[in-house]
């Protein structure tokens, strides 16, 4: 049976989002910042820049005259890019892609009825996510800090560069018209958050993207990610469980506190959260504010292999060592979690790490530290069982609103053991 757009049931519709804004404010880093999020709940997102696109077609070097609507051979070829940008966002709906985010400026009605039609008419749910910036601050930061180092101005004296944007900014001014239409539904961000309005906006995914939209900023911070200290499980390589520090791992939690203090010498107050199992907990008890412990931020659950050596694994429940091996991030545990598993519980601690502007320092474990690595570094879900995350040792992550930096602190002492008796969650 062929479903006509009409009878599709509404949760099994595709969604495009389509960004509305003038130029700077804050509308490709939403739609990264969503892209990212989408992919970590499970969706299967892809942006679709037209900037880039034009760059790709007619070259980074344009300059404010061609985007002026009274020119007809940039319009033209503005109308072609984000005809293509279009084209690409519906083959991805048709095929793989579950989310398609339309990055465009998107400023007149004309514009935003013909995506509505195109998308709505493959069967497509469409919601328009406008970005508008009152506070001239946030659009000057947002000059300063993305425009100015675009590719569309690579080797241009900044200051020609400010004058240059400015005069395109002018452009899309005289055009633009924010969006009222009742037909549509939309989202408005306004002042990257501090209002949002609603217009006909449901659904599961909608209202999470709604969510997740009133709790993301661009203020630069820093995070710093630290497994606990050498635990008596991780001496005698077993995993799980929920034993105190050795001595060793005693002597990270002081190392920690020298570190905190150095740290606090630099950017003042650090929240510090922890998990809600002993060896986490003791390794931030020397430092000096209160951590909140977050049941979310315990180590993957081992289930029935929680306490076992890998060998002891490999020997008595080979099928479970080999699954685990063939698909490290879909293998659960009997009566345990996956790393996909983790990911959606650690759902709660990603929003409230988009929420926080203040320095934070997060004490958990393996597994979790891992995924808050990958997701903060904006790498794929799939890749989180395998990044490196060693004991002992601290890792700073810098976020920019155009990409985050990362420097590691290893403060011992070594806690090395041979690869074959390295626990790995
Ligand atoms: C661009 O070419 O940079 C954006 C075009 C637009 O969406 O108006």
């Amino acid at each position: 049976m062929i479903r006509s757009p009409a009878s599709t049931s509404l949760s099994r519709q595709k969604l495009a989002i389509a960004m509305v804004g003038l130029p700077a404010r804050g509308k490709t880093y939403l739609a990264r910042k969503l892209s990212r999020y989408l992919s970590w709940i499970g969706q299967r997102p892809a942006v679709f820049n037209v900037g880039h696109y034009r760059r790709l077609r007619f070259g980074a070097g344009q300059r404010s005259s061609f985007f002026d609507p009274a020119d007809p051979a940039g319009s033209a070829a503005r109308a072609q890019v984000a005809e293509e940008a279009l084209d690409d966002a519906c083959a991805w709906l048709r095929g793989e892609g579950t989310v398609a985010i339309y990055d465009a400026t998107n400023t007149t009605r004309e514009r935003r009825a013909t995506i509505a039609r195109r998308l709505e008419g493959e069967g497509h749910r469409v919601v328009f996510v406008e970005s508008i910036c009152h506070d001239p601050a946030i659009v000057e930061a947002n000059v300063r800090a993305t425009k100015l180092e675009s590719p569309d101005y690579e080797g241009v004296d900044p200051d020609e560069a400010v004058r240059d944007f400015r005069a395109r900014l002018s452009l899309y001014e005289r055009a633009y018209e924010p969006i009222d239409e009742d037909a549509l539904r939309f989202i408005k961000i306004i002042d990257l958050g501090r209002d949002v309005v609603l217009h006909r906006i449901e659904g599961y995914l909608p209202s999470r993207i709604v969510y997740f939209l009133l709790n993301v900023h661009a203020q630069p911070r820093t995070i710093w990610l630290t497994r606990h200290g050498q635990s008596a499980s991780n001496l005698h390589h077993r995993i799980g469980g929920d034993a105190s520090l050795t001595r060793l791992g005693a002597q990270y939690a002081g190392n920690l506190r020298t570190f905190y203090d150095e740290q606090w010498r630099l950017h003042g107050e650090i929240a510090v959260w922890t998990s809600t199992l002993r060896r986490t907990i003791e390794t931030a008890r020397d430092l000096p504010v209160d951590a909140v412990a977050w049941r979310a931020l315990d180590e993957i659950d081992a289930g029935v292999c929680d306490g076992m050596t890998y060998e002891e694994i490999r020997v008595s429940m080979a099928s479970e060592a080999e699954a685990r091996a063939k698909d490290k991030f879909r293998y659960r545990y009997p009566r345990g979690e996956s790393y996909q598993d983790l990911i959606e519980r650690l759902e709660p601690v990603i929003l409230e790490l988009e929420r926080i502007r203040t320095p934070l320092l997060i004490v958990s474990h393996q597994a979790v530290a891992r995924v808050l690595y990958g997701y903060l570094m904006e790498l794929a879900p799939e890749a989180s069982p395998f990044h490196d995350v060693p004991l002992h040792t601290v890792v700073e992550l810098q976020s920019q609103p155009t990409m985050t930096t990362e420097r590691r602190h290893a403060l011992g002492p070594r806690v090395d053991l041979p690869h074959k008796f390295r626990a790995s969650p």
